[in-house]
C-alpha cells in the first residue's frame, strides 16, 4: 500500500475535455497509489481541500480529472501552468484490479477514476454513461470505450453474463450496479474534510455499521450505503449563498 504524503506542487497543464478540466500536477516524490484512491487537493481561497480520484498517473506527474460545479472547482479548474497547490494522497481504499472477468462501468463525472484503473488494467471492456454529448467528450481518456447518453443508460450496456464489476459514478447509478452486479466494486462519493478518518465528516451507513468512506471506501465491495452520500458541490454552494 502506498504511503500517503502531502507536497506542494507545480500545475503543470489545465486542459479543457468537454465540460470537464485535467488538472495536471508534478508527481514529485508523491505516490499514485491505486485506481480508485483519491488525493486531497488544497484550493487556494478555500478552507477546506477536496477529495478528487487519481485520473491518470504518469512519469513525471498525476492527472485529476475536474468538473467546476461550484466555487472550489471552478477555482480548481482556473489553475495556471506554474501555479503551485498542496497535494495529500493516496488515501483511501482503491478497486482491486486482480480480477478474472472486468468490465468498467462509469457514468458522469465518475469517469474521472476509470483512465487510470483501464491503465493498470490493460484497458479491459470499459461502459460509460453521460447525460450530454460535452460531458461524453471524456471518454476519450478510456481507449475503446462503449458510450452511451441519456435516456440511454449506462446499466443497458452491462452484459448478462457474469462479469467483475468495477464502477463509479452518482449514487443512483450505483444502486442499480448493485441490482445487476451484486459483487461488484463500486466507489462512492461523500463530503470529505480531512481525508485521513479523523473527522467523521464523511460517515455513511452500510450493512447497520458506520463506515468513513475516507479509510474504508470510496471503495466498497458488494453492500451499497444504506444512507445517502452524494456530495453535491452545486447544492452547497447554493445552500452557502442562500444562508448569507
Ligand atoms: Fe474526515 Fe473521512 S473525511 S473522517
Amino acid at each position: 500500500m502506498a504511503s500517503p504524503r502531502r507536497e506542494s506542487r507545480r500545475v503543470t497543464a489545465s486542459e479543457r475535455i468537454g465540460l470537464y478540466t485535467m488538472l495536471r500536477v508534478e508527481r514529485g516524490r508523491l505516490e499514485a497509489g491505486l485506481p480508485g484512491q483519491f488525493f486531497m487537493l488544497d484550493v487556494p481561497g478555500h478552507v477546506m481541500s477536496r477529495p478528487f480520484s487519481i485520473c491518470l498517473a504518469r512519469k513525471e506527474e498525476l492527472v485529476f480529472l475536474i468538473n467546476p460545479v461550484g466555487p472550489a472547482t471552478h477555482t480548481l479548474c482556473e489553475l495556471q501552468r506554474g501555479q503551485t497547490i498542496g497535494v495529500f494522497g493516496p488515501l483511501g481504499n482503491g478497486f482491486r484490479t486482480d480480477v478474472a472477468r472486468p468490465l468498467l462501468v462509469g457514468g458522469g463525472i465518475g469517469v474521472a477514476s476509470l483512465p487510470y484503473a483501464a491503465q493498470v488494467m490493460g484497458n479491459p471492456p470499459t461502459v460509460l454513461g453521460f447525460r450530454t454529448s460535452r460531458q461524453a467528450e471524456a471518454a476519450e481518456l478510456i481507449p475503446k470505450a462503449e458510450v452511451c447518453i441519456e435516456p440511454k443508460l449506462v446499466t443497458e450496456l452491462i452484459p448478462a453474463s457474469a462479469v467483475d464489476v468495477l464502477a463509479c459514478g452518482p449514487e443512483p447509478m450505483l444502486h442499480a450496479v448493485h441490482a445487476l452486479a451484486p459483487d461488484a466494486q463500486m466507489a462512492w462519493e461523500a463530503p470529505m474534510a480531512c481525508g485521513f478518518g479523523a473527522c467523521y465528516g464523511c460517515v455513511v451507513e452500510v450493512g447497520g455499521g458506520s463506515r468513513r468512506l475516507c479509510v474504508e471506501g470510496p471503495v466498497i465491495n458488494g453492500r451499497p450505503p444504506s444512507s445517502p452520500v452524494i456530495y453535491d458541490e452545486a447544492a452547497e454552494a447554493a445552500g452557502a449563498e442562500a444562508e448569507a
